[in-house]
C-alpha cells in the first residue's frame, strides 16, 4: 500500500447480500472499488451485531485490493491479533472504545497492520492531536455508528481542522456514513481522501446486475473529484 491522497471509494459490505459476501466483494472490486470496508459490530459498543474474525478471514480470500476493517467493538485489544491473522490491511479502532487508544494503536502496528482511529460525531478533532504520528488513517463518522442507510451529519469543520492538523503526514482522512454524490463533494473539498459508502454503492444493483455498482461508484467518485 503506497500512500496517495487521490480519492478512494471504499464500499461497505454492510449493505451487501449477507448470504453472498464472496461474490459481492468480487463484484464491487470488478466495478472499481479501491478498498473494501468491513464493519465489525459487537452489539455492545454499538447497538448492532455483524461478524467476527472467522468471517473476516473468509472475506480475505476474495479481497484483492485493500481490506479496511472498522471495529465498532469494545474492548479492542484482546482481538487485535485475531484481525491480523484474518488478514486486515488496515484496522481502525474507535477512540471512544476505551481509555488506552495509544496502546491500541501501538498494538495494531506491532501486529503488522496500518492503524486507524475512528471518531464518533460527538468527538472533537483535537482528541487525536497527540496521536497523529501513530495513525495511518483518521475515520470521521458522519453518522452515529451501528447501521447503514442513515442520514449524513455534516462534519465539514472537523474534517478541515484534521486536514490542517495532519499537515504533510501520510495520514488518510476517511469519511464513513451517508456518502453519496451529494455529500461526498463536501467532504472531499474539506480534505477527505477515502469515502466509505454502503447504501449508495449497493442500491439498485445485485451480484447478477453489478454494473449498477459500477455506475454508483463512478457517480460518487466523479462528484467528489469535481470538488477538488
Ligand atoms: C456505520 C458503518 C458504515 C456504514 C455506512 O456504522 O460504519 O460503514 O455501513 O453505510 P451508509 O453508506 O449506508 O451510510
Ligand atoms: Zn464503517
Amino acid at each position: 500500500m503506497t500512500f496517495s491522497r487521490k480519492i478512494k471509494i471504499a464500499p461497505s459490505i454492510l449493505s451487501a447480500d449477507f448470504a453472498d459476501f464472496g461474490r459481492e466483494i468480487q463484484a464491487i472490486e470488478a466495478e472499481g472499488a479501491d478498498w473494501v470496508h468491513i464493519d465489525v459490530m459487537d452489539g455492545h459498543f454499538v447497538p448492532n451485531l455483524t461478524f467476527g474474525p472467522p468471517a473476516v478471514a473468509a472475506f480475505r480470500k476474495h479481497v484483492k485490493t485493500v481490506m479496511d476493517v472498522h471495529l465498532m467493538i469494545a474492548p479492542v485489544d484482546p482481538y487485535i491479533d485475531a484481525y491480523a491473522k484474518a488478514g486486515a490491511d488496515i484496522l481502525t479502532a474507535h477512540i471512544e472504545a476505551g481509555p488506552h487508544i495509544h496502546r491500541t494503536l501501538q498494538a495494531i502496528r506491532g501486529a503488522g497492520m496500518k492503524a486507524g482511529i475512528a471518531l464518533n460525531p460527538g468527538t472533537p478533532a483535537e482528541a487525536v492531536s497527540d496521536l497523529l504520528d501513530m495513525a495511518d488513517l483518521i475515520c470521521v463518522m458522519t453518522v452515529n455508528p451501528g447501521f447503514g442507510g442513515q442520514k449524513f451529519i455534516d462534519m465539514t469543520a472537523k474534517v478541515r481542522k484534521l486536514r490542517a492538523m495532519i499537515g504533510d503526514r501520510p495520514v488518510h482522512i476517511e469519511i464513513d456514513g451517508g456518502m453519496d454524490p451529494v455529500t461526498a463533494p463536501l467532504m472531499a473539498a474539506a480534505g477527505a481522501d477515502v469515502l466509505v459508502a454502503g447504501s449508495a454503492v449497493f442500491k439498485g444493483g445485485s451480484v447478477e446486475n453489478h454494473a449498477v455498482y459500477g455506475q454508483n461508484i463512478r457517480a460518487i467518485r466523479a462528484a467528489a473529484e469535481s470538488a477538488l
